[in-house]
């Protein structure tokens, strides 16, 4: 018998007698509900809390969108995105049959609201979900203002009586510096900072949560975790994929507006941060935020230095022939568009000043994998200067993300026999020793944002202090916004090359240059 373990009328969290927390009943909302996320990602995600028993018994999932369609159409939609994304969980859920139903509104008009805010006035009474709202904007980003406001026009944001109201908002969170702080100001005539959970979805994975857990929990590492004993440090996040029929959205986005501002300059907050004092979500978020402003700022000069930009031509993968970039559909024939993005940061602070942090992420590279690589200084070769050994390697710790998720530790080791010859080991520890299938990521933020926690999104602040960092970039690269209307894809390059890369490899030759030019090489993980 679930018991709520705060006030009624605004509970978010239900407890049971074995301890068990789960959200209170709550009304799920997704804008832009026949896109392909709610198919994808977060009907998938439902059922499989519901599975886990963590989806409250009074649930509902309304879905607004433009396109004319009933109730069983919409129903069977989700049905079958299931069939194929859900893998072993893609069974008939039964939710969709009696819990589920359908909005056809237009975004721009006030009427579509108005009938929306009946809608979820009747469906919380017929399920008893206690006016708990949780909005979840899936629709293309240029609608986000939008919606808030129509939201707010209608009666249906901000503190609401009955129960709660939260938004949930897909990224990108604008385009740069100046479109994330208006984007902000806009959300906030409708909602409070406690109220929007700004979602990046590599805070849900499991190993990107162990980065804290890992460098907090365990004293033999706290102590090397500063410039005295890391040399440098490698964050990868290398994709096989290359646009999956994205190429309208990608040709406006490029890697460093699809990765670099979000996932990578997560990793990084999570491995050089300071530990916070708590995990509560503003302390674990103020330091992340520290973090992002202690990072040096690109001007014109470090933005040709420091960062390279790749677009991947074609070539061979698995053996099979793969298009150039400009060859996929929706992309311009001269497109400028970066499918690629390695950089050099550096860290100015206490801890890390001086250290190198090199990140790089790209589509169409040999294999899928995420890691961060942290390679400390060597030990001195003197004791064995008189012996076989050869030159000493880094030790190197790894923190592997996705796929084959785990951590590795690479050290020296004598090899047995006479003369001391001293060869490489690896220590490895991998996820599958804890046996049990791991959770996606939109099942822990879609939980975490139901029940009122936001320590895995991103708060205003630091949202706006990423896009700070990467929008000297977008300057140099002449991919801003400019006055006549022009963006993305067809704007010029500012003199900052475009590097061609085939596809099925590492990444431009200049990448290699960027850390070869420090005397260090990128891992081939
Ligand atoms: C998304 C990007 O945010 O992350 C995609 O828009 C990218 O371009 C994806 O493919 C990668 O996510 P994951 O979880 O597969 O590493």
């Amino acid at each position: 018998m679930a018991v709520t373990v705060e006030t009624v009328a605004r509970a978010s969290v239900q407890q049971d007698s074995s301890g068990e927390r789960r959200p209170a009943p709550f009304m799920l909302v997704v804008f832009g509900a026949t896109g392909d996320l709610t198919r994808r990602k977060l009907v998938p995600a439902l059922h499989s809390l519901d599975r886990k028993g963590l989806l409250p018994g009074r649930f509902v999932l309304v879905g607004v969108g433009r396109r004319p369609m009933g109730d069983p159409a919409f129903r069977s939609g989700l049905q079958e995105g299931l069939r194929q994304f859900a893998g072993s969980d893609s069974e008939p859920w039964s939710r969709l049959v009696d819990q589920t139903c359908y909005f056809q509104g237009d975004y721009d008009d006030p009427a579509s609201f108005r009938e929306l805010a009946s809608l979820l006035a009747r469906l919380d009474t017929e399920h008893g979900t206690g006016g708990n709202r949780l909005y979840y904007l899936a629709t293309p980003p240029e609608a986000y203002a939008v919606i808030t406001d129509q939201l707010g026009s209608a009666g249906l944001g901000g503190d609401w009586a009955q129960g709660w109201s939260r938004i949930v908002v897909e990224k990108p969170f604008g385009r740069d510096v100046e479109s994330a702080r208006l984007l902000n100001q806009r959300m906030h005539q409708v909602f409070r900072e406690e109220q929007i959970f700004r979602i990046d979805h590599y805070l849900g994975k499991e190993t990107v949560q162990n980065i804290l857990v890992f460098r907090l929990a365990n004293g033999i590492f706290e102590p090397l975790w500063n410039r005295q004993y890391v040399d440098h440090v490698q964050i990868s996040i290398a994709e096989r994929i290359g646009l999956e029929g994205r190429g309208l959205y990608y040709e406006e986005s490029g890697a460093l507006r699809d990765m670099v501002q979000n996932h990578l300059l997560q990793l990084l907050c999570l491995v050089a941060m300071e530990p916070p004092a708590s995990f509560d979500a503003d302390a674990v978020r103020d330091e992340k935020v520290k973090l992002l402003h202690a990072i040096r700022p690109f001007d014109a000069r470090s933005v040709l230095t420091n960062v390279v930009r790749g677009q991947y031509a074609s070539g061979r993968m698995d053996g099979q022939a793969v298009p150039g970039y400009r060859s996929e559909s929706g992309v311009a024939a001269e497109s400028q568009t970066e499918t690629f993005v390695a950089m050099k940061l550096l860290i100015d602070n206490w801890r890390w000043a001086g250290v190198p942090f090199y990140v790089r992420t790209g589509k169409r590279l040999p294999r899928r994998v995420s890691e961060v690589a942290v390679a400390f200084r060597p030990a001195p070769h003197s004791a064995f200067r008189r012996t076989e050994a050869g030159r000493l390697a880094p030790n190197e710790l790894v923190l592997r993300i996705q796929p084959d998720e785990g951590i590795g530790l690479q050290f020296a080791t004598k090899v047995p026999g006479p003369a001391i010859r001293i060869q490489d080991v690896f220590m490895d520890f991998s996820y599958g020793a804890f046996g049990n299938e791991q959770s996606e990521a939109y099942e822990r933020l879609l939980l975490d944002a139901a029940m009122g926690d936001s320590t895995l999104f991103t708060r205003r602040d630091e949202v706006e202090a990423a896009w700070d960092l990467v929008t000297p970039v977008l300057h140099g690269w002449g991919r801003v916004d400019t006055t006549d209307g022009v963006a993305g894809g067809a704007v010029g390059n500012r003199g900052v090359p475009l590097h061609a890369y085939e596809a099925g490899s590492w990444g431009p030759d200049a990448a290699g240059e960027l850390l070869a030019r420090d005397g260090r090489a990128w891992r081939k993980p």
